[in-house]
C-alpha cells in the first residue's frame, strides 16, 4: 500500500485516523512501524515520543501564511519589460514557530558526529573541535571578504602562510597549494600539476597512462580520466598490498604517474611504497599519493621522504576540519621540488615590512604571468580557497602541537586494532589478524549461509543506534565492512560499539535472520529501495491530486 507521498505505509492495527481530514489520515500512514520487532502500537500522532514524525515543507505549508511581516514595498516602475511575475509561485507559508520546528524535527532525524560514533571508514568522522569553531568565527577571519584590500588582511594572509609552512613540514615537501576544495579537487590539482611538468618536458604526447591499483578511491581513476589520460589496473593481491613486482612490469615511456593511496584503502600501510616510487622515478613517471588516509601517519612518517611527487590532505579528515561544514571543504595538495613550479595561483609570499622589526608583509600572487620562474596551472578556484577550513586546521594543529598530532594518529591507529582485536573472532578479516592502520576491514565471509548480507548488518546497526559502516568499499574484498573508529572515541564508547556488533554478529550466526533483513524497525523510514531511489530520484515534489 502506497501513500500519497509513493511511501509504503506501515500496516495498521486500528485506523485512528478515520474521520480526519486528508493531511492528518496521510501522517498516519506515512511514519515508520516496528512491526515484527517489539510489536509496539503505533501512535495517533505517528511520533514515537521524543522521535518526531515530520512531513515534507510542502504538505504542511500554507499559500497564506508566512512567518515574516514586510511593508508593501513602495511603488516602482517594473524594469523587466513584461517578464514579471504573474501569479503565485506556490511557495510553502509557515510561522516562525511552524518554522523553527519543521526544521528541527528534520535534523533530529540525522545522524552526526555530535550524536554518537561515526565508524565510516575512509571518511574520517572526528570531532571538530569547538576550540576551533571559535577561531573561525572571530571577526576578523569570519568576516572578511575575499575581495578586500591586502592591506586589510595582512592576519589572514599571515594565518594561510603559516598553515602552508605546517603542511610542508609534517609531509616534508617543498611546495603546497591550499585552494582546491576537497581531496578530489586536490587529485584534480596534483594531476595536473604532473600533466603540466610532462607537457614541459615534451612527453605529454607519449605519457598516456596512468597506473590505478584496483583497490583505490574511484576518484583515482576518475580524476585521471577527466584530464585524458587512459587508466590502467595494478592488480590487487590476497595480503592487501601493491607490489613492486606488479608495478614494474607496467612501466614504460608511456607511463605518466601512478595514483596510489597510502595508507591504502584496505586500512594498511603499503610496506614496498619507496621501492615503488624509485621505479616510478627511474620510469621517468611520477608518484601521485591520495593522502586522504594521512591522519594515520601524521608525525609518524613524511610522505616527502617516500618518495612522493604529489599529495592531496583533506582537512576535513586528518586535521578535523567539519566536513562540508558552511560551505565546501579543503584539499591542500603538497608538491615535491619537480612539480613545485606548476603550483596554481594564488598563492601567499611574504617580504620584509617596510617598518622594519623583522614583522613580514604578505601579498597574493593572482597572476600566473606574476610568478617569476614558474608556470603555473593557472586559477582552480575562484579567490582563494576556504579561509574557515584554514583557520580551523591551523587551530587544530597549534592546539594539539607535534605531539598531539602524532599521538591522534597513534590513537587512531590503537582504536582501529582495539576493534579489529575485538571482533577478530566473530567477523572474519580478508587479509588475515594482522594489524591494520586507522580502520579496520572486515569481509562477508563471516556472514555465509546466514541469509544476512553486509547492506542488512548495516540497517541493523541503524537500530542499534549507530552510523554504518562503509560497506562494499574497497571493491577488491567481498561484501567489505570498513570501521574507522578515529582517535576521538573513549574506551567507552569503542567497549559498546564492540559489544553492540557482537550481538549482531553472535545473532546472525544463530539464524536470527529477521533482525537484519527487516531492519530498520526503529528508524524514521524503513528500509528503502536505494537502487530506485538512486536511479529514478524524485526530486521535485507533486502536488496530490485533489479529492474525489
Ligand atoms: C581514499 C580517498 N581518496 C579520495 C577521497 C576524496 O576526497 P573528498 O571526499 O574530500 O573529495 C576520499 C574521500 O572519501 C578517499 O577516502
Amino acid at each position: 500500500m502506497l501513500n500519497r507521498q509513493g511511501r509504503p505505509t506501515a500496516p495498521q492495527t486500528h485506523d485512528p485516523g478515520a474521520g480526519l481530514g486528508d493531511e492528518a489520515a496521510n501522517r498516519q500512514g506515512d511514519r515508520s512501524s516496528p512491526a515484527g520487532r517489539g510489536g509496539d502500537r503505533p501512535t495517533f500522532t505517528g511520533n514515537r515520543a521524543l522521535a518526531q514524525e515530520e512531513p515534507l515543507i510542502f504538505e504542511i505549508g500554507r499559500a497564506d501564511c508566512t512567518g515574516v511581516d514586510l511593508d508593501e514595498p513602495d511603488a516602482f516602475t517594473p524594469r523587466l519589460g513584461g517578464l514579471e511575475r504573474k501569479g503565485a509561485i506556490g511557495l510553502p507559508g509557515l510561522s516562525e514557530p511552524e518554522t523553527v520546528r519543521h526544521y528541527v524535527r528534520l535534523s533530529q532525524m540525522n545522524y552526526g558526529i555530535d550524536t554518537g560514533l561515526f565508524p565510516l571508514g575512509s571518511c574520517t568522522m572526528k570531532h571538530n573541535a569547538r576550540l576551533n569553531e571559535r577561531a573561525a568565527r572571530l571577526p576578523g577571519f569570519g568576516d572578511l571578504h575575499p575581495l578586500q584590500p591586502l592591506s586589510t588582511v595582512q592576519g589572514a594572509l599571515a594565518l594561510m602562510s603559516e598553515l602552508a609552512r605546517y603542511l610542508m613540514t609534517l609531509t616534508g615537501m617543498p611546495a603546497v597549494a591550499l585552494s582546491p576544495k576537497a581531496g578530489a579537487h586536490g587529485e584534480l590539482l596534483g594531476m595536473m600539476a604532473i600533466k603540466a611538468a610532462i607537457d614541459a618536458k615534451g612527453e605529454g604526447a607519449t605519457r598516456r597512462i596512468v597506473l590505478v591499483p584496483e583497490s583505490a578511491h574511484g576518484t583515482n581513476p576518475a580524476t585521471a580520466a577527466l584530464l585524458g589520460f587512459t587508466v590502467k589496473s595494478v592488480p590487487a593481491r590476497d595480503d592487501g598490498w601493491v607490489h613492486v613486482d606488479d608495478v614494474k612490469p607496467l612501466l614504460g615511456p608511456e607511463v605518466a604517474a601512478i595514483m596510489l593511496t597510502n595508507p591504502n584503502t584496505c586500512g594498511l600501510f603499503e610496506p614496498q611504497v619507496i621501492e615503488i616510487a624509485e621505479a616510478l622515478h627511474a620510469a621517468g613517471a611520477y608518484f601521485y599519493c591520495d593522502g586522504a588516509n594521512f591522519n594515520a601517519i601524521v608525525g609518524k612518517a613524511r610522505p616527502g621522504d617516500l618518495g612522493v611527487d604529489a599529495m592531496h590532505i583533506n582537512l576535513h579528515k586528518t586535521f578535523s576540519t567539519p566536513h562540508g561544514g558552511g560551505g565546501p571543504g579543503a584539499g591542500p595538495v603538497v608538491l615535491s621540488e619537480r612539480l613545485a613550479p606548476y603550483a596554481p595561483v594564488p598563492f601567499v609570499t611574504s617580504f620584509p615590512s617596510p617598518q622594519g622589526g623583522g614583522e613580514d608583509g604578505f601579498t597574493l600572487v593572482e597572476h600566473a604571468g606574476d610568478a617569476a620562474g614558474t608556470a603555473p596551472v593557472g586559477r582552480i578556484t575562484a579567490f582563494h580557497g576556504q579561509m574557515g577550513m584554514y583557520v580551523r586546521a591551523l587551530a587544530y594543529m597549534l592546539s594539539h602541537g607535534a605531539d598531539g598530532m602524532r599521538q591522534a594518529s597513534e590513537d587512531a591507529v590503537l582504536n582501529a586494532n582495539y576493534i579489529r582485536a575485538g571482533l577478530a573472532d566473530l567477523m572474519s578479516l580478508p587479509f588475515g589478524n594482522k594489524p591494520c592502520m586507522h580502520e579496520a576491514l572486515f569481509d562477508d565471509a563471516w556472514l555465509r549461509d546466514t541469509g544476512v548480507t553486509t547492506l542488512d548488518v548495516a540497517k541493523a546497526m541503524i537500530d542499534e543506534g549507530y552510523h554504518p559502516m562503509t560497506m562494499y568499499f574497497p571493491l577488491v574484498v567481498r561484501g567489505a565492512m570498513l570501521i574507522e573508529p578515529t582517535e576521538s572515541e573513549s574506551k567507552a564508547s569503542l567497549d559498546l560499539f564492540i559489544a553492540t556488533m557482537r550481538d549482531l554478529a553472535m545473532a546472525a550466526r544463530r539464524g536470527e535472520a529477521e533482525r537484519f533483513t527487516g531492519a530498520p524497525y526503529h528508524a524514521p523510514r524503513r528500509r528503502l529501495d536505494e537502487t530506485r531511489a538512486a536511479r529514478q530520484p524524485i526530486l521535485k515534489w507533486t502536488p496530490p491530486a485533489p479529492a474525489e
